[in-house]
C-alpha cells in the first residue's frame, strides 16, 4: 500500500463542531485539548464582568476604512445561491466569536461569514468579492495572536471550518495531502494511524487549522527538531483575490522547477491568497518520548543547560522550552495547576524523542546527573508516562490562557540572540514598574524565541504607549525580529520596519499589488499603513 485515500475523521470533527461557533474546542482527552476546553475567551464570555465586548478595533486604533463596498442584499443573494443559507452565516450573535480574536483584544463588525467546502467555492467567492470590491478576511481556527484573523471593519469572513478533508497519506514518503481546514490535532491523530506525525505542535492545536498554521508559518514547540513549515510544507494550493487557483501542490521532496511560489503563501497571513490545500512531509512518530522539567537559579545557567543538552542529547532532543518565575506564578495562581518542583527563578522543559526508550532515558538521566552534579541545574524531574508529561506540558502551554485571566494581555513574540534573551524582560520590567500587573517571559528558548507578556486589569492606552515602540527599538538594536512566529497581523504591521529594510517592504508591497491589485485580501494586515 502506498497511498491511502481517505476522508477527514468525522468523529473528532463532529464532536468539535458541537461547541460554540467560532470557538471550536476539542473534546479529546489530552492536555492540549483540555487547554482549549477551558477556553479563556469562553470563560470571559460567560463569567466575567458580564462579558463586555472589547472595543471595536477601528475605534481603539483609529483606523480609516478602505474604499470597499458594503455587503448588500444583492451580494447576500449571490452567496446564498452559491453556498445555501446554512453556509452563509448572518447575525451579530452568530458572528460574535468570528469577529473577536482569541485574546479578546480586537473586534471587527462583519455581518457575513461564508463556509465554503471546496476550492471551487472559494474561487467563486473571491472572484465575486474582487469584482464587487468587497474586502475579505480569511479565517481558520481564529487562534491567531496578532489580530490578523478577524475583520477590522465589515470584511466578509471566509472560514475554512468545513474544508476538513484529508485527501491522501503516502506511507512510503510520509506525505499527507489535505484541505486547509483540518484541525491540527485531528490531522496529527489521523496520520498517527500510519506511524507518522505532523511536524508542528502548539498549544492551540485543538482549534487551529493547518491552513491557518501554514498562513502564519506557525513555529511552536518542536521547531527545534523539525524546522519551520517553509521546510515541511511540500505543496500549497491557494486561491488568489481574482479567484484564480494557483496549484503548487507538489508532494515531492525535491522540485526545482523555477520559483518556489508556495513560499509566498507560507506566512503571508491571508494577504496574498487563501490557502485551500497543503501537502506536508510527516516524520515518523517517535516510539519513545521523555520529558525533563528543571529548576534553575540563573538565566546564564539556562543557556549553559541548553548548550549541554544539544551536546549530550544530540539527535534525540526534540524541544527546549523556558518559563520564568513570574509566568509560573501566573499559571499556578490563575489556573491552579501545580508544579512538581519548588520555586525557582527559571524553569526549563527538555523533551527527547526517539526510537529506543531505554537508550533515550539513559541519555537523559546521564545528562541530568551531570548538570545537577555541576550545579547548572538546581532540581529536576523526568517523566515518561503520558499523563505526567501532559501535566508538565500544561505548565508551559497554558501560560497564554492563564495570562488572560489577569485582565488584558499585551503580547510580544520576539526573536533574540540568546545572550540578550532575558535582558529584554528585565529591562522592560524596570521600564514598566508598577504600571502593569505582570511582566513575564517564557517561550521557545531553543529557537531564540521569547514570549514577553505584560498584563493589566483592562486595556490601557498609556501602558501600550509605554511598551511600544520601546520593545521594538530594543529588539531592533540587537538585530532581533519583532515577530518570531505569530506574524504581524493587524497589531504589528506598522512596526515592520524595525525588522525589515525599506527595500524589502517595498518589494512586499509590489507583490501584494501584483497578486491582489484591488487589495481585498485581509486589508489592514501585515503591510504598514
Ligand atoms: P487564524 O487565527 O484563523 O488565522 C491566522 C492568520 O492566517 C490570519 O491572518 C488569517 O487571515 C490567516 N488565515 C487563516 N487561514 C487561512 C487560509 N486558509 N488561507 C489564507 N490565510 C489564512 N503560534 C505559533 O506560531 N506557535 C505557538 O506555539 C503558538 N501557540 C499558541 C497557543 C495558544 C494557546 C494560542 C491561542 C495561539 C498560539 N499560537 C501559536 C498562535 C496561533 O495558534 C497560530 O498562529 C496558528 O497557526 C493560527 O491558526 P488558525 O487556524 O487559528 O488561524
Ligand atoms: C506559546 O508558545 O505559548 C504561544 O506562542 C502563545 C503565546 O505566545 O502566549
Ligand atoms: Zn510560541
Amino acid at each position: 500500500m502506498i497511498i491511502i485515500k481517505t476522508r477527514m475523521l468525522g468523529l473528532i470533527r463532529g464532536r468539535m463542531m458541537s461547541v460554540m461557533a467560532g470557538r471550536v474546542l476539542t473534546a479529546l482527552p489530552r492536555s492540549k485539548a483540555r487547554l482549549l476546553t477551558s477556553h479563556p475567551s469562553q470563560h470571559l464570555h460567560s463569567a466575567s464582568s458580564s462579558c463586555q465586548k472589547c472595543e471595536l478595533t477601528s475605534k481603539r486604533y483609529n483606523v480609516q476604512r478602505g474604499k470597499f463596498s458594503a455587503v448588500s442584499e444583492h451580494d447576500l443573494k449571490f452567496f446564498q445561491e452559491l453556498l445555501g443559507s446554512h453556509r452563509t452565516v448572518l447575525g451579530e450573535e452568530e458572528l460574535e466569536g468570528h469577529n473577536t480574536d482569541w485574546l479578546r483584544t480586537v473586534r471587527g463588525a462583519s455581518s457575513v461569514l461564508l463556509k465554503p467546502k471546496t476550492t471551487e467555492e472559494v474561487s467563486a467567492i473571491l472572484s465575486y468579492c474582487d469584482q464587487h470590491q468587497l474586502a475579505v478576511c480569511p479565517q481558520g481556527g481564529n487562534t491567531g495572536l496578532v489580530g490578523g484573523s478577524v475583520p477590522v471593519f465589515d470584511e466578509v469572513i471566509v472560514s475554512t471550518a468545513l474544508m476538513n478533508q484529508v485527501e491522501s497519506v503516502d506511507t512510503w514518503s510520509g506525505v499527507v495531502t489535505c484541505q486547509a481546514g483540518c484541525v491540527l490535532e485531528a490531522l496529527d491523530q489521523h496520520v498517527a494511524q500510519y506511524g507518522l506525525m505532523i511536524p508542528l505542535d502548539l498549544g492551540a492545536k485543538g482549534s487551529c487549522h493547518i491552513g491557518g498554521n501554514v498562513s502564519t508559518n506557525a513555529g511552536g514547540l518542536r521547531l527545534l527538531r523539525y524546522g519551520s513549515l517553509h521546510g515541511s510544507v511540500l505543496g500549497v494550493e491557494a486561491v488568489l483575490a481574482s479567484g484564480e487557483v494557483v496549484d503548487c501542490m507538489s508532494a515531492m521532496k525535491k522540485d526545482n522547477t523555477g520559483y518556489d511560489l508556495k513560499h509566498l503563501f507560507i506566512g503571508s497571513e491571508g494577504t496574498l491568497g487563501l490557502v485551500t490545500k497543503v501537502a506536508i512531509n510527516c516524520p515518523p512518530r517517535p516510539a519513545a518520548v521523555s520529558l525533563a522539567f528543571l529548576g534553575l537559579q540563573s538565566f546564564d545557567n539556562v543557556l549553559k543547560t541548553f548548550k549541554a543538552a544539544k551536546d549530550q542529547l544530540g539527535e534525540i532532543l526534540s524541544s527546549c522550552e523556558f518559563i520564568d518565575q513570574s509566568s509560573m506564578e501566573c499559571v499556578e495562581g490563575n489556573l491552579k495547576i501545580k508544579s512538581p518542583l519548588d520555586e525557582y527563578p527559571y524553569y526549563m522543559l527538555l523533551e527527547t524523542s526517539g526510537s529506543n526508550g531505554d537508550h533515550d532515558e539513559e541519555k537523559l538521566n546521564n545528562f541530568l546527573e551531570s548538570t545537577l552534579g555541576s550545579g547548572l541545574v538546581s532540581d529536576g524531574t523526568v517523566a515518561t508516562e503520558p499523563s505526567k508529561m501532559a501535566n508538565i506540558w500544561a505548565l508551559r502551554e497554558r501560560i497564554a490562557e492563564a495570562l488572560i485571566l489577569d485582565g488584558y494581555t499585551y503580547k510580544y513574540d520576539i526573536s533574540l540572540p540568546l545572550p540578550h534573551f532575558y535582558k529584554l524582560v528585565e529591562d522592560m520590567r524596570e521600564h514598566l514598574g508598577s504600571n502593569v500587573v505582570r511582566c513575564c517571559g517564557y517561550g521557545h528558548v531553543g529557537d531564540g524565541n521569547l514570549h514577553l507578556n505584560f498584563t493589566s486589569r483592562q486595556y490601557e492606552k498609556e501602558i501600550l504607549e509605554r511598551i511600544e515602540p520601546a520593545v521594538y527599538e530594543w529588539t531592533s538594536q540587537v538585530n532581533g525580529s519583532i515577530s518570531a512566529e505569530h506574524g504581524l497581523g493587524f497589531k504589528k504591521r506598522n512596526y515592520i520596519h524595525y525588522s525589515k529594510s525599506l527595500g524589502a517592504i517595498n518589494l512586499m508591497k509590489q507583490m501584494k499589488k501584483l497578486m491582489d491589485p484591488n487589495g481585498i485580501l485581509n486589508p489592514y494586515k501585515v503591510l504598514p499603513d
